[in-house]
């Protein structure tokens, strides 16, 4: 676990004592695998919001259900394209909902000039300098995940009404399964190889086969049948794309960064990995275990 990221978890537990409210970025196409639960806990004594990022690269079907699934639970959250125009009203609206009730208390205690000051938290790659960009419409510096691009912490001022805290991206010392690290790894969260990049596209292979094989077949004509592993498919879509070496045999590797780049870029569709039933049924499996 670096050094950089526990500095950041002690600066958080420092800073929220003076925020209002925490705004956790998550990854539309991820959301359980991009909620950082180190951060969970860490802020657990405040209001939270979520956004959920990237929707543009999000199966806008599943999003509706995360929505429903986060507002359901009690949380404010919104879905969010932050390279797209617009949505700053809509999150500072998001905002002043969920803190109406303290606003409201501050009105009375004659506070009324106090901006409300909310923390900005996400893994490492999943959009907040583009998003307090977005809602604070203008550029504002980043706050590097390593230390030497920003030191400490920054404050954004989007109006007189709200303040906005960037901090930088981290991750947790360590994921409770398998899937959360290679779902960070497929979206480009984790950018240091957790595996070689062929037994990466393998597992998301195997992954959009299930969730998505339409894109496959739309993308690389591969058509996934039933029985066929990973190795299989990537095979196959390194024929149909006529990546071979000589003495026919197929280029996997190539094959294997095109998949990973053209999933990460939103070239195959819009794809959600992670679905909220999924969560379901894991607490099925653990109930009945
Ligand atoms: P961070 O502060 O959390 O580390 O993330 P940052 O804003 O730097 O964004 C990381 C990458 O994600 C950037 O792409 C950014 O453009 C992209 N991004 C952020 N929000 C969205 C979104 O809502 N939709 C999509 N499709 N992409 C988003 P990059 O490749 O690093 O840079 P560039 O493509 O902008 O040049």
């Amino acid at each position: 676990f670096p050094g950089h990221m526990t500095k950041t978890l002690r600066l958080m537990e420092k800073e929220i004592r003076n925020v209002d409210c925490v705004l956790q970025i998550l990854d539309a196409r991820i959301p359980l695998s991009s909620l950082n639960p180190e951060i969970e806990r860490i802020t657990a004594g405040k209001p939270h919001l979520y956004v959920l990022n990237k929707a543009d690269l999000a199966d806008p079907e599943i999003t509706k259900q995360w929505l429903a699934y986060f507002t359901s639970a009690g949380a404010g959250c919104i879905a969010m394209d932050s390279k797209q125009r617009g949505r700053a009203t809509a999150t500072k609206s998001l905002i002043e909902k969920e803190l109406s009730a303290l606003m409201e208390r501050r009105r009375n205690r004659g506070m009324v000039g106090a901006a409300i000051r909310v923390m900005i938290v996400g893994i490492p790659n999943v959009g907040k300098s583009t998003f307090i960009n977005k809602v604070a419409k203008k550029k504002s510096a980043k706050a590097g995940d390593r230390p030497g691009v920003t030191r400490g912490k920054q404050w954004i001022t989007v109006d007189q009404g709200l303040e906005l805290l960037d901090t930088p991206g981290i991750l947790w010392p360590k994921f409770e399964d398998e899937t959360i690290g290679l779902h960070l790894a497929f979206t480009g969260a984790v950018r240091d190889a957790i595996m070689d990049v062929e037994t990466l596209a393998c597992h998301l292979i195997l992954l959009l086969a299930q969730r998505k094989p339409e894109a496959l077949t739309a993308r690389f004509k591969i058509i996934p049948e039933e029985g066929m592993s990973g190795w299989d498919l990537l095979e196959a879509g390194a024929r149909k794309r006529g990546f071979l070496i000589s003495g026919g045999e197929v280029d996997l590797e190539r094959m294997a960064n095109i998949l990973l780049d053209e999933f990460r870029a939103g070239k195959m569709g819009r794809i959600t990995l992670e679905l909220p039933e999924d969560l379901e049924r894991e607490e099925d499996d653990h109930g009945t275990a």
